[in-house]
């Protein structure tokens, strides 16, 4: 029997929801909440009370772009950490009282897994083991896959993750939130060697990372060299291109050193800021000259998306089985644990 199943994802600003059937996308809609840009940041409540107001229209939109009914669907998968609390809580109360409504399981999902394995998705080829940098707004990790759910995190960012890092250096440049989509298309004009800034931990031996000081570099460049702001278009366009050089290299750097010493040829990159394209191109070239296999989702699985949820508990369903699903006490959690341990 086809596995049909509906995913919502509602941790962090987006609100989305994807119809699956086995391994495949049927529909994938993603809402992006705007009300956050005039904060220069997600406001937890906001984002809270926007997902209860988009929730159902979005699940509805899923379900028609799918051409399913939901008297067809086999199960629910929903994001259940780590996000906001709040945030999470609205997704993950949808999903339990329609399972209930249609008597059928629901599958929590972990968001940073469902990023890892989003590289899958119509990547059939991509097999275990593989390595994955998972690069968002709130994680920079490497992790070393062996199977499925056999996840060690080789890395962790010890501050700031590069997406974050992208969106405080944009908001110290006036680009509004989130200033990552914004850095990559200035950057496409700019002058990546005009500047240089830190590429800190890039020689260590460990793969953690740390972006806080390239934040900090960064203002203090700014308050020397541009005390009145920065009016001139081509010097914001370098200063784009010389920061988001300085993320993508000790990226690049850490996750290469990973697949080589520990052998693995298969790589998964994902999370918002894979849909850098810079980072993109950048890998695309450094594999050419490897022997390594690059698998990237493509954009609308980069962001925050439903797809990626139902793709994960698909697979769940494939190797756990369905009987693991039928508890409906799972709780949210802001927090993970998993994606917080860093090897030190
Ligand atoms: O995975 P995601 O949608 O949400 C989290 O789980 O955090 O990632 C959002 C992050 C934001 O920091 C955003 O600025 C960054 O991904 N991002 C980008 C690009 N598109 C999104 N960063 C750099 N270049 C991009 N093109
Ligand atoms: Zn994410």
């Amino acid at each position: 029997m086809d596995r049909i199943i509906l995913a919502i994802e509602s941790s962090c600003d987006e609100t989305s929801a994807a119809i699956i059937r086995n391994d495949e996308v049927l529909s994938n809609v993603i809402s992006s909440q705007t009300i956050h840009e005039q904060y220069g940041g997600v406001i937890p409540e906001l984002a809270s009370r926007a997902h209860l107001q988009a929730i159902s229209l979005i699940v509805d939109k899923a379900m028609k772009d799918s051409g399913k009914e939901y008297s067809e669907l086999t199960s629910i998968a929903v994001t259940t950490q780590p996000g906001l609390a709040g945030a999470l809580l609205v997704g993950s109360s949808f999903a339990k009282g329609l399972g209930l409504k249609l008597g059928i399981p629901v599958i929590p999902v972990h968001h940073i897994e469902g990023h890892i394995y989003s590289g899958m998705i119509e990547h059939a080829e991509c097999d275990f083991p593989f390595i994955a940098l998972i690069v968002s707004g709130g994680h920079t990790s490497i992790f070393l896959v062996r199977s499925f759910g056999d996840e060690v995190i080789l890395g962790s960012t010890k501050d700031d993750a590069a997406g974050e890092a992208f969106d405080k250096i944009g908001k110290m440049l006036g680009l509004g939130y989130p200033a990552g989509p914004r850095i990559d298309a200035l950057a496409k004009e700019g002058n990546p060697k005009a500047y240089v800034f830190p590429r800190a931990l890039m020689h260590e031996q460990h793969y953690d990372f740390s972006f806080s000081g390239l934040k900090t570099s960064v203002r203090y460049f700014l308050q020397r060299e541009f005390p009145q702001g920065i009016s001139n278009e081509a010097i914001l366009k370098d200063i784009c291109a010389s920061v988001q050089e300085a993320i993508i290299e000790v990226l690049i750097h850490k996750l290469f050193r990973a697949s080589k010493e520990h052998r693995i040829k298969n790589i998964i990159v994902a999370g918002g800021v894979s849909a850098n394209s810079r980072l993109r191109e950048a890998l695309q070239a450094a594999s050419q000259k490897r022997p390594v296999n690059v698998f990237l989702p493509k954009l609308s699985y980069c962001m925050d998306n439903a797809a990626m949820i139902g793709f994960l508990g698909s697979l769940k369903l494939k190797y756990l089985g369905e009987e693991a699903f039928h508890s409906l006490q799972f709780t949210v959690n802001p927090r993970s644990i998993r994606t917080e341990r860093t090897s030190s």
